[in-house]
């Protein structure tokens, strides 16, 4: 949830600190602070502000903070209100350990009570600073072994990274649950929760491991597990660009990355081709039942794999919250397959679900954005979308991204079983390489769907319905504008409707039909005519050139035509404009919505 950031080399730390904050503002942003072993001063220096990480950089304008050392951090509350005296980095009794944070200590209280009773006076209501004085309260001359110490004491989930004015030549990570990458320079080295942080300056990552400890200085790293053995580590080579991180001319990340669309779907399928698993087909082609288990958008796209997986594959799917399944009685064989859909890789529930499922006998798969990611490291097998840093909340173009892979894995999957035939895998191949360039052309319809978003803007509810493959957008184009406008909506299945939510039709309620021409459109025709007899306000999703729709609906948003099961990646898209035009128009902050945070580390 929180980002966390370090430094050690030659260069002035201030910059680096705050260039990686601002790129991992979106893991939190409830206040950010900085730690600086101050050359000429002697200490540690801190400085922290509440808000965003451009309140902190106006703060730092007139100090003059020289040093090479550092740690920054972003944060997004668990423990303690968003304050400054809550805001990390967090600072030991003596002031000489400074420690930054991203996890929960779940024995913080006991931890707590014990150092008190040892005489150390905690400023903070967090559960980091019980960090801070365990060092100092444990420190035996070696910071390697007292990190050790501490680490053996804390019970939950962290990433932490120290500083200290008693080896202030090192920087000290430790991990278990949260993410710390290590990225590698020429007399210099980084200390990030991920890679985009620290992506201006090097290629080359070191990805620590639960249960262990990196001791970082400008010129080495060396990492350790909790016996103090030291652990060989494999360097990771990250091929994404910087300016995948950067905004492009757009007004926000999630615009830019809505109209990355085209070439993420391209890469995903060109990605997955290359990079088949005959282990994982082989695993598929003998399960009894498949679960798919993620949270939000990533669960959407679950629901739609369910449909594909089904139909083409010939596999019983059922798809659940991740932070559902981990606490229900579910039956797991030795053909069970667990599916794990997440585009950080690091969300806690669904990487703990899928975990426990690996140790009742399941076997397990990721899919996932981020190389290198907790939960692709923990599963049988991975699969990867192709998207590149998303940076904006709102996921856009990793969901599209999910959907193309799971497509794929259906088909790959069907066509090994002998559930689809080679001409038809061959077909349904050429039909989704051409979805790039229909989604460029729904690109082009940005103008008008903002005209949309300006007229229907003040609603004060929205309803969204669909059918079948369409019904997880219907679900999906809720939780985007939920999530950046807050307005509250609903996604429902169009023939659900009926038993209950039409109640909340009246002529001021837009409701969002997605009614292309496929095999449901006759049904969702009159679903519509439903909405419309209750005055509801309807805007229509559906396939060019049909004019039929258009006199039933207040507006149209027209799409290409295509296949039936191809269409939710094209109806996906006017629902990511749709919400990003009316959170924006409402001036809300469309990257990082208010209470959100990207990845969400703790359960
Ligand atoms: C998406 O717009 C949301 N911000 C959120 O629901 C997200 O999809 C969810 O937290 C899961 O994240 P993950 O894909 O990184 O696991």
């Amino acid at each position: 949830m929180c980002g966390i950031i370090g430094y050690i080399g030659d260069r002035s730390v201030v910059p680096v600190l705050l260039y990686g904050l601002q790129r991992l503002e979106y893991r939190g942003y409830d206040s950010a602070g900085i730690s600086v072993l101050d050359k000429d001063s002697g200490r540690i220096v801190v400085e922290k502000k509440v808000g965003k990480i451009k309140d902190l950089q106006e703060h730092l304008w007139d100090k003059k903070i020289k040093g090479c050392v550092g740690l920054g951090h972003s944060r997004w509350a668990t423990h303690g209100e968003p304050t400054e005296v809550n805001a990390h980095p967090h600072t030991s009794h003596s002031g000489e350990f400074a420690v930054v944070h991203n996890g929960i200590i779940e024995n913080f209280a006991k931890l707590k009570e014990e150092l008190q009773a040892k005489g150390y006076q905690f400023k903070s209501d967090t559960d980091t600073e019980v960090i801070a004085h365990l060092f100092e309260d444990l420190y035996n001359g070696d910071i390697l072994s007292t990190a050790l110490e501490v680490a053996k004491r804390l019970e939950g989930a962290y990433a932490v990274g120290v500083i200290s004015l008693k080896e202030p030549d090192k920087i000290i990570a430790i991990k278990k649950g949260s993410p710390i990458v290590i990225g590698l320079g020429k007399g210099e080295n980084f200390l990030a929760s991920d890679i985009p942080a620290v992506l201006e300056y090097t290629r080359d990552f070191i990805i620590l491991d639960d249960g262990e400890v990196a001791v970082i200085t400008k010129d080495s790293v060396d990492v350790y597990n909790l016996n103090g053995e030291k652990v060989e580590k494999k360097v990771l080579k990250v091929d994404w660009d910087t300016a995948s991180a950067e905004k492009g001319g757009y007004k926000h990340f999630m615009q830019k990355e809505i109209h990355e669309q085209p070439k993420t779907i391209a890469d995903t399928i060109a990605g997955f081709l290359s990079s088949i698993d005959e282990g994982l087909f082989e695993t598929l082609k003998d399960t009894s039942r498949l679960y798919i288990i993620a949270c939000g958008t990533s669960y959407h796209a679950g629901l739609v794999g369910k449909f594909w997986i089904e139909k083409f594959a010939r596999i019983p799917v059922e798809v659940d919250y991740a932070s559902e399944y981990r606490y229900r009685d579910r039956v797991i064989d030795d053909k069970t397959v667990v599916l794990g859909i997440s585009q950080s890789g690091e969300t806690a529930d669904t990487r703990f679900a899928l975990l426990d499922a690996k140790k009742e006998g399941a076997k397990t798969v990721a899919l996932v954005n981020v190389v290198g990611s907790s939960l692709a490291r923990e599963s049988d097998y991975v699969l990867y979308t192709y998207c590149g840093p998303e940076i904006g909340v709102a996921a856009t173009k990793t969901f599209t991204a999910q959907l193309t892979a799971l497509l794929l894995l259906s088909l790959e999957a069907g066509l090994r079983k002998g559930s689809i035939s080679p001409q038809f895998y061959q077909e349904a191949h050429k039909r989704l390489s051409d979805i790039p360039a229909k989604v460029e052309k729904i690109l082009e319809s940005e103008d008008f769907i903002k005209d949309l978003a300006y007229k229907y803007m003040n609603a004060s509810d929205f309803l969204f319905l669909g059918r079948n493959l369409n019904y997880p957008i219907a679900l999906e184009g809720a939780l985007k504008l939920k999530e950046i406008s807050y307005i509250h909506a609903e996604g429902y299945p169009a023939g659900e409707m009926k038993h209950g939510p039409i109640a909340l039709i009246d002529e001021k309620l837009p409701v969002v039909c997605i009614a292309p021409r496929d095999r449901f459109y006759e049904k969702m025709v009159s679903n519509i005519q439903e909405v419309k007899a209750r005055k509801g306000r309807i805007i229509t999703v559906a396939t060019d050139g049909d004019s039929d729709i258009k006199s039933l609906s207040e507006d149209t948003v027209y799409i290409p035509e295509t296949e039936d099961y191809l269409y939710p990646i094209l109806t996906a898209i006017p629902m990511q404009i749709l919400s990003y035009h009316i959170a924006s128009l409402l001036g809300k902050d469309v990257d990082q919505p208010r209470n959100l945070a990207k990845t969400v580390t703790v359960e």
